[in-house]
């Protein structure tokens, strides 16, 4: 009996549905595509094709992974953000789509020749995003993990950027003292408590260093807000993605320390994900 790639999709979307993945039709694809390395469009050329071996055996070493709950992401070590492809592993939080809000806000600003500090800058999705859209830029990415820093300086490398420096730090401890233009956050934001009741594929693959924000979730912007005034220009901007529900507690702690709130950017699920402050 002769194995058709068609037959592999058939079993391996059995084994993800019966471990409870949705769309698992569309995962096998997603998987089979990873293992052929082509693109998920060109499958249907392969369906009819005989699977040799080695092919049939690396397919089904990424089905059990994902059947375990480990993002696809992961599995393809790339998660494409705002039609960049990003270098991804365990290491890093996978770059979110609401997080392309943040580069998105700078189309058509001209900010070509300004400095920005990008704090908890995990894969430097952002970084890079701005970098490609500005190469006149002059951007700082901080972070605090080693293993998360060395996977955004090899998205650097792999873009060809030059424009990005990367620093170990733990929020501004280690950045070298500047006024900047723009500083950029997107902390780890969610309870401490409500760290365990994630779903499998976060709470178990992605780094708990990239999601607790600490007991009420607010921790990272309490400090943005008391130690990110003496980095700012006065025209400057502070940019914070935040979690759903968050505006009123982050505008409040800002407010506080001498910010006002600019400007609250929706995603596309109708959510308050970005805000935007300057000085007051
Ligand atoms: C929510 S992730 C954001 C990553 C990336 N900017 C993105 O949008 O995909 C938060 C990041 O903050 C980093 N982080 C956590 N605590 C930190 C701290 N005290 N100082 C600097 N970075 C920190 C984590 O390592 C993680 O990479």
């Amino acid at each position: 009996m002769y194995n058709f790639y068609s037959d592999a999709l058939d079993i391996s979307t059995q084994l993800l549905r019966n471990c409870v993945i949705l769309e698992s039709r569309l995962e096998s694809e997603l998987l089979l595509s990873i293992a052929l390395d082509v693109d998920r469009h060109n499958l249907i050329l392969f369906y009819r094709e005989i699977a040799t071996y080695k092919e049939l055996k690396c397919f089904m070493a990424l089905v059990e992974r994902r059947s375990q709950n480990e993002p696809v992401a992961y599995l393809k070590e790339e998660k494409e953000f705002y039609s960049l492809p990003i270098y991804v592993n365990r290491n890093t939080l996978i770059p979110r789509n609401e997080s392309e809000l943040i580069p998105e806000y700078f189309v058509n600003k001209n900010i070509d020749g300004q400095s920005v500090l990008e704090l908890c800058s995990g894969s430097s999705c952002i970084g890079l995003s701005l970098a490609l859209m500005y190469d006149g830029l002059s951007i700082l990415n901080g972070d605090i993990e080693c293993n998360t820093l060395k996977i955004g300086s090899k998205n650097i490398r792999l873009q060809g950027i030059r424009t990005i420096k990367l620093f170990a730090s733990n929020m501004f401890e280690s950045i070298p003292y500047d006024l900047f233009d723009f500083i950029l956050c997107n902390p780890p934001y969610i309870k401490k408590s409500d760290v365990s009741g994630l779903m499998k594929d976060v709470r178990c693959f992605e780094p708990l260093s990239a999601l607790n924000g600490g007991a009420d979730g607010l921790l990272y912007y309490r400090c943005l807000a008391d130690q990110s005034m003496v980095y700012l220009k006065q025209s400057g901007e502070l940019l914070v993605e935040i979690g759903l529900g968050q505006h009123k507690e982050v505008e409040n702690i800002f407010v506080s320390k001498d910010f006002y709130l600019k400007e609250i950017i929706v995603d596309l699920s109708g959510i308050k994900r970005t805000m935007v402050f300057g000085k007051k």
